[in-house]
């Protein structure tokens, strides 16, 4: 694809779409970001866009306000934080269409920066609607889009914006965050330098099966952990106990493990557990559900669980066998955490499975990268973030595109 460094935007209107849609929190009512990391990582973007003297119009969206002008998901709060991490001023303007965003785009001066207000504080942004695109499209010259995050989104900002823009004449490149993304879950993925180690975790079977058989035509070995082990587990007709397991989707467990042995990957399911008790409690959670308390923890050597325990984590010889194969890989790529690592108490198959990455990163200078979501939380829980190679900043567009899904965010940018 096209990217940033192909145009030539000395003078112009870049207009460009990120995705700055970064957890906040009311406190003494004023929205705080709680984590940057997504506003951060598209600064080698701006500063590159800075010193080629472009004027910079920033859209992006934050929650799903659904169309209505919700105050808690402003963009003020983030162009203010942008402003103090590019360290210098960035104008923000309260609507993303219309005379007023129109005429502080057409004013701005080389190296400027605009941010427009939350692209979903219409409905027309997520229907791809063409006219609000062309509205849109009033603000620039140029597309940029640096919005991994959001690229599987075929909305107006994401998608529509650049059919206008290009149809017009004009170029649509990827930003320099985009364009790594790709590389890195992308390019480094199709020829990788083996072993190649997958590790995969999360609640479902259902959410990561297409992305497992994606990975089974590529990888030397996968590991399973999280809560699906327990899916894969009734699929060898094991006891599960009280664990979180998807029923209706045995099948599809079965004909994982089978596609894994025709094609000599090694799959490697947990051989141990820690194992809770859950109790319910009298205490209600935010949707009205009486809250489950996790108690007695403990080890649970074997593949059958006890009737009244529940999985939580990966167990101590797991993490042994885990470590050492990860000890030997040369690209790694993982995704989805190994238990509730939110919980001290279940954190430490995440935690150990992350220091092993490190180590194999840094020792081994094998290839680690971290798929998105909640394994970049435990990474950076871990405080491993500076010993991996690369953390994406998607979530849902991650998982996609490790699915093998081609983006629309990414498919309608020009190619080089
Ligand atoms: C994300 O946070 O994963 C992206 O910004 C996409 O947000 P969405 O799921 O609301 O489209």
């Amino acid at each position: 694809k096209l990217t940033v460094k192909d145009l030539n935007v000395r003078g112009k209107r870049v207009l460009m779409r990120v995705d700055y849609n970064v957890p906040m929190e009311e406190k003494n009512g004023e929205m705080v970001i709680n984590d940057a990391t997504r506003i951060e990582e598209t600064l080698p973007t701006l500063e590159y866009l800075i010193g080629q003297g472009a004027k910079i119009v920033l859209m992006a969206h934050l929650g799903r306000p659904k169309g209505t002008k919700e105050p808690t998901m402003s963009l003020r709060p983030v162009a203010k934080k942008l402003a103090d991490l590019l360290g210098r001023p960035v104008a923000f303007v309260d609507d993303c269409i219309g005379e007023k965003a129109e005429k502080t785009a057409n004013a701005l001066q080389p190296g400027d920066v605009l941010v427009v207000e939350n692209v979903r504080y219409y409905n027309e942004e997520e229907a791809n609607d063409p006219v609000f695109a062309e509205k849109l499209a009033k603000l620039g010259d140029v597309y940029v889009n640096d919005a991994f995050g959001a690229a599987h989104r075929a909305h107006a900002s994401t998608e529509g914006v650049a059919r206008v823009i290009t149809k017009r004449g004009g170029q649509a490149a990827a930003g320099l965050l985009m364009e790594r993304e790709l590389k890195f879950l992308g390019e480094e993925l199709e020829k990788p330098a083996r072993p190649f180690v997958v590790i995969l975790g999360g609640a479902k079977v259902s959410d990561k099966i297409k992305v497992i058989d994606n990975l089974l035509d590529k990888a030397d070995t996968i590991l399973i952990g999280g809560a699906m082990t327990y899916t894969f587990r009734l699929a060898l007709g094991k006891k599960v106990g009280k664990s979180l397991v998807e029923a209706d989707k045995v099948d599809v467990a079965k004909a994982a493990l089978d596609k894994a042995k025709a094609k000599g990957v090694q799959f490697l399911l947990p051989v141990d557990n820690t194992v809770a008790t859950p109790v319910m409690t009298d205490k209600l959670n935010k949707k009205g559900k009486p809250i489950i308390d996790l108690t007695n923890p403990r080890t649970n050597s074997g593949l059958d669980i006890p009737d009244n325990e529940e999985g939580v984590d990966i167990g101590p010889e797991t993490i042994k066998q885990y470590s050492d194969v990860i000890s030997k890989a040369k690209t790694i790529l993982w995704n989805g955490p190994m238990g509730i690592f939110e919980d001290p108490r279940f954190a430490e198959g995440s935690f150990a499975v992350g220091r092993a990455v490190a180590e194999a990163t840094g020792k081994n200078g094998a290839k680690s990268i971290i798929g998105g979501g909640d394994s970049v939380k435990a990474v950076k829980k871990a405080k491993l973030g500076d010993k991996v190679t690369f953390m994406s900043t998607g979530g849902g567009a991650s998982l996609e595109f490790l699915e093998g899904t081609v983006l629309p965010g990414v498919a309608v940018l020009n190619d080089k």
